[in-house]
């Protein structure tokens, strides 16, 4: 049995993930954004590391389906129509589209997981069905892994909550310990020390204050909405896609 939380991309062995399940999470915001892209209809949101690799990537696609969306520094991207908000990406922005984002940390963090038999962006947006896929996986084949986008390559309080609470929901009520690695046993010592509230743990981490400081607080109330946009999200193909329910 092994389930690592891991906390930052940062570091990782090239074959860490080779064959696992692997949920990625950036609560604040990148994961809740891609949840709620999908949710209110988008065909598919393709991460991307770097916004020139965004903008040449969007002139190959067919530009009347695609937009470009992002942050820097938690704003907006110069010329790209939606940022890194969940906020943004209402029925009328995203349905029927492809949606090319490049997050600082997230995007990277998903396209971090090369070799990983199943990928899966995870946020409080989407708990209950993140968690029921984490149950499933570790009751079936007893491996998972999380990994949190951090905050460039640093620890991140928030990412690091939210992983101990999908690992709480995977092992259930199992009380044995064994195969946990030190950082999932950190994380669910968070959850000890925050409990089941979302709010502190989000507005305390440094992305929290963070985007407080440029006025997006009603960010950090959307991503703490627990299953507020309650998809399972799959990343295969460079797409994120729904993921059919069914293991
Ligand atoms: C990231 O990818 O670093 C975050 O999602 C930053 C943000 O809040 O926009």
């Amino acid at each position: 049995m092994k389930l690592d939380v891991v906390f930052t991309p940062l570091g990782l062995q090239p074959a860490e993930f080779q064959g696992r399940t692997v949920f990625v999470v950036d609560i604040l915001r990148a994961t809740t954004t891609m949840c709620a892209a999908l949710y209110h209809g988008a065909r598919a949101v393709i991460p991307v590391a770097e916004t020139d690799e965004a903008l040449r990537l969007a002139q190959t696609l067919d530009s009347a389906d695609v937009i470009l969306a992002g942050e820097r520094q938690c704003l907006p991207i110069p010329g790209f129509p939606l940022g890194n908000s969940p906020r943004e990406m209402t029925p009328e922005a995203v349905r029927g589209k492809t949606i090319i984002l490049t997050t600082t940390n997230g995007t990277r963090a998903v396209l971090a997981t090369q070799g990983a038999a199943a990928v899966y962006p995870m946020a409080a947006a989407n708990l209950g069905a993140a968690s029921q896929r984490a149950r499933e996986v570790w009751e079936r084949e007893g491996d998972l892994a999380i990994l949190c986008a951090g905050r460039e390559g640093r620890f991140a309080l928030d990412d690091a909550y939210a992983a101990g609470r999908l690992a709480m929901a995977a092992l259930g009520t199992a009380r044995r310990r064994r195969g946990l690695n030190d950082s999932a046993l950190a994380s669910l010592d968070l959850v000890r020390r925050y409990g089941l509230r979302w709010e502190r743990p989000l507005a305390t981490s440094h992305s929290g204050r963070d985007l407080a400081a440029v006025d997006l607080k009603a960010d950090i109330l959307d991503a703490a909405r627990e299953d507020a946009y309650p998809v399972l999200v799959q990343y295969h193909e460079r797409r994120l896609t729904l993921a059919q329910e069914a293991a």
